[in-house]
C-alpha cells in the first residue's frame, strides 16, 4: 500500500515533467487526451515550442535522470515502434550529467579497490574529464607511472535505477491488468528486458571484458585500436584504461590540420565496422564521435564498451546475403533469404514479398551514391517483415542503429564517399568464406535453409539478452494511440484512462 502510494506520487511527479516539457503528443490521439493538453497548455515550459516532439521527449527524460535517460537510448534503437524522427531525436539524447564531486570518486575507488587512492594512483585528476548518466571519467597516473582513465560509477545510480525499475515493473503490471487487449506487447517481458541490460551497464567489469574480447578480435589489426584493461584496477564500480590520446572522429578540420587523409579514415571505420559484425559477430553499439578518435597515426581508437551487441553466424549469413541482395538489386534474393530464414511465414508470396522490397529499396538506392542510406533501408525492410507477421529480433535492430550512427560518421568524414562502396568487397569476401569456395550466393540461399532449424532458438535466445526493448512495446504513433483508444471493449478501462490519469495526478500532487 505504501509502495502503491510512493509509485503514484512519483508517477504523478513524472506525469508533471513529462506535461512541462510538451512530452505528453502521444495523447493527440484521443479526444480525451486533446482537451486534457488544452488544460494541460499552462504548464508548457516556454521554450520548448520550436522543438520536435523527439526532442521535447528527449528533454524531458533527461530531467527525469538516469534510468529515463536509459529508458530513451533503448527506445532510440526502436524506430519500429516509435517511427523515425523520433528514434532520430532519441538518439541525440545528452547522455551528459553534472559530475559528482572527486571526493566521492576517491571514495568508490578506495572501497572498491579496498586500498586508499594514493596507494593506487600517483597522480589522480580531480576535475572529470566527462561525466555521463552512468559514470564519470578521471585521467589518473599509476603507481608504475602510465597514463590511465579512470570510469567510475555514478553514486547511488545503482539504488536510484532499482527504485524506478521497481516502478516500471508496478505499471507494465497494471497495464497488463488493465488493458488485456494489450497483454500481447508484453510490459512486464519488456521492463525485465530492459533491466537486464542497464544492470550489465552499470557493472564497469563487464565493460571491461567487452573491450578486452574486442581488443582480441582487432590484435593483428593497428588500423583500430582498443584501450588495454587495467584488470588489478578494475571492479564492479572502478574501471581503469590505458589513456588515449585522440582527436575527436567528428572533427574533420583537426584530422585534416594533423595530416591524416579523411578518405582512409573513413575506409579504417568502415572496415572496423563490418569486421566486428560479420567477422566476429560481437560490435561496438555506441560508435558516435564521443566515443571515437584518430590516434597520431592516423588509427582509430574506440573507447565505451558500455552497450554491446552480437550477431550469430546464421543471421550473419542472413544479413549478408540480403545486403548484397540490395547491392545488387536483386530483390528476388533478397526475399528468398526472408522466406529461408522464416522471418516471413511460409504461406505468404515470395512474389509479393519481393515487390515490397523493391518498393522499399529503389527510393533509397536510386539516389546519388554518396546519399544512399543501407541503415535506413534495413530498418524499413524489419518494418515490412514485422508487417508480415515476424518479430524482429532486438539484436539486429541494435545493429541497424549502430548502422545508421556509423554511417553518419562516414558522412561527417566525407560526405563524397559512402562506406557500403567500401563494404562490399568486404561482405562479399566474408560471404565466399563461410560458404565454401565455389559456392555462389544464390545456391547459398538452399544451405541457409538446411541449417536454419536452430533458428526459433536462437530467436528466443536474443530475446532474452535484449540491449532494447521488445517488439510490440508502446507506439508513441498517435495512429496506435487511437487504435488504442478503440480498444475499450476488451478492458475494464479505455486505454488513455492511465495516461490520464498519470496528467491529472501530476498536476494535483507535484510540488514545484
Ligand atoms: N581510455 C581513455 N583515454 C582517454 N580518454 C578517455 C578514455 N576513456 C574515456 N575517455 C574520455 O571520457 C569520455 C567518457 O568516457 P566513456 O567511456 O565514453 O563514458 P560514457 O559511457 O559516460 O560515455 C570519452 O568520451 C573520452 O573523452
Ligand atoms: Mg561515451
Amino acid at each position: 500500500m505504501l509502495g502503491a502510494f510512493r509509485n503514484l506520487r512519483r508517477l504523478a511527479a513524472i506525469g508533471r515533467v513529462l506535461a512541462q516539457r510538451g512530452a505528453l503528443f502521444p495523447l493527440e490521439g484521443v479526444e480525451a487526451g486533446r482537451l486534457l493538453l488544452s488544460l494541460l497548455r499552462p504548464l508548457m515550459d516556454g521554450d520548448i515550442a520550436t522543438l520536435r516532439p523527439g526532442q521535447r521527449l528527449a528533454t524531458a527524460l533527461q530531467r527525469l535522470g538516469p534510468s529515463f535517460i536509459k529508458f530513451g537510448q533503448a527506445l532510440s534503437t526502436r524506430s519500429d515502434l516509435v517511427g523515425d524522427e523520433i528514434a532520430l531525436d532519441l538518439s541525440e539524447l545528452q547522455d551528459r550529467l553534472p559530475p559528482f564531486p572527486a571526493i566521492e570518486a576517491r571514495q568508490i575507488i578506495a572501497a572498491e579497490l579496498d586500498r586508499p587512492v594514493e596507494e593506487i594512483f600517483s597522480h589522480f585528476e580531480d576535475v572529470p574529464v566527462a561525466a555521463a548518466s552512468i559514470a564519470q571519467v578521471h585521467f589518473a597516473v599509476t603507481t608504475e607511472g602510465r597514463d590511465v582513465a579512470v570510469k567510475v560509477l555514478r553514486p547511488g545510480v545503482e539504488d536510484q535505477f532499482a527504485r524506478d525499475i521497481a516502478l516500471f515493473y508496478w505499471l507494465a503490471r497494471w497495464a497488463e491488468r488493465l488493458m488485456p487487449s494489450l497483454r500481447r506487447l508484453r510490459f512486464v517481458d519488456s521492463v525485465r528486458a530492459f533491466e537486464d541490460s542497464v544492470t550489465m551497464e552499470m557493472d564497469l567489469r563487464f565493460e571491461a571484458a567487452a573491450a578486452a574480447e574486442m581488443a582480441d578480435n582487432f590484435a593483428d589489426d593497428d588500423s583500430f585500436v582498443i584501450p588495454d584493461i587495467d584488470w588489478q584496477r578494475t571492479a564492479k564500480r572502478v574501471l581503469t584504461l590505458e589513456r588515449i590520446a585522440g582527436i575527436p572522429i567528428d572533427e574533420v578540420d583537426a584530422i585534416v590540420a594533423a595530416g591524416h587523409d579523411r578518405d582512409q579514415v573513413v575506409a579504417k571505420a568502415a572496415n572496423a565496422f563490418f569486421n566486428m559484425v560479420f567477422r566476429d559477430g560481437f560490435f561496438h553499439a555506441d560508435m558516435h564521435p564521443g566515443n571515437l578518435f584518430v590516434g597520431s597515426r592516423g588509427e582509430l581508437i574506440a573507447v565505451d564498451f558500455g552497450i554491446t551487441g552480437r550477431v550469430d553466424k546464421q543471421t550473419r549469413r542472413f544479413l549478408g546475403e540480403m545486403l548484397l541482395g540490395f547491392l545488387n538489386a536483386d530483390y528476388r534474393q533478397v526475399a528468398e533469404v526472408h522466406f529461408a530464414a522464416g522471418f516471413v511465414p511460409a504461406d505468404k508470396s515470395v512474389d509479393a514479398f519481393t515487390q515490397a522490397c523493391r518498393s522499399i529499396a529503389e527510393p533509397i538506392l536510386g539516389r546519388p551514391l554518396n546519399e544512399i542510406s543501407v541503415a535506413r533501408l534495413l530498418g524499413q525492410m524489419f518494418q515490412v517483415t514485422e508487417t508480415f507477421a515476424m518479430e524482429t529480433q532486438p539484436q539486429l535492430l541494435l545493429l541497424q542503429k549502430s548502422m545508421l550512427v556509423a554511417e553518419g560518421v562516414g558522412r561527417t568524414l566525407d560526405p563524397r564517399i559512402n562506406m557500403w562502396q567500401l563494404a562490399r568487397p568486404l561482405i562479399e569476401e566474408w560471404m565466399i568464406g563461410n560458404l565454401g569456395p565455389q559456392a555462389r550466393v544464390r545456391e547459398s540461399v538452399g544451405a541457409l535453409v538446411a541449417s536454419l532449424e536452430s533458428l526459433p532458438r536462437l530467436v528466443q535466445q536474443a530475446e532474452k539478452t535484449v540491449e532494447a526493448l521488445r517488439s510490440g512495446g508502446l507506439r508513441l504513433h498517435s495512429d496506435s494511440l487511437k487504435g488504442m483508444g478503440n480498444s475499450r471493449q476488451n478492458g475494464i478501462f479505455p486505454a488513455w484512462v492511465p495516461w490520464v490519469l498519470v496528467v491529472v495526478l501530476g498536476v494535483l500532487l507535484a510540488r514545484r
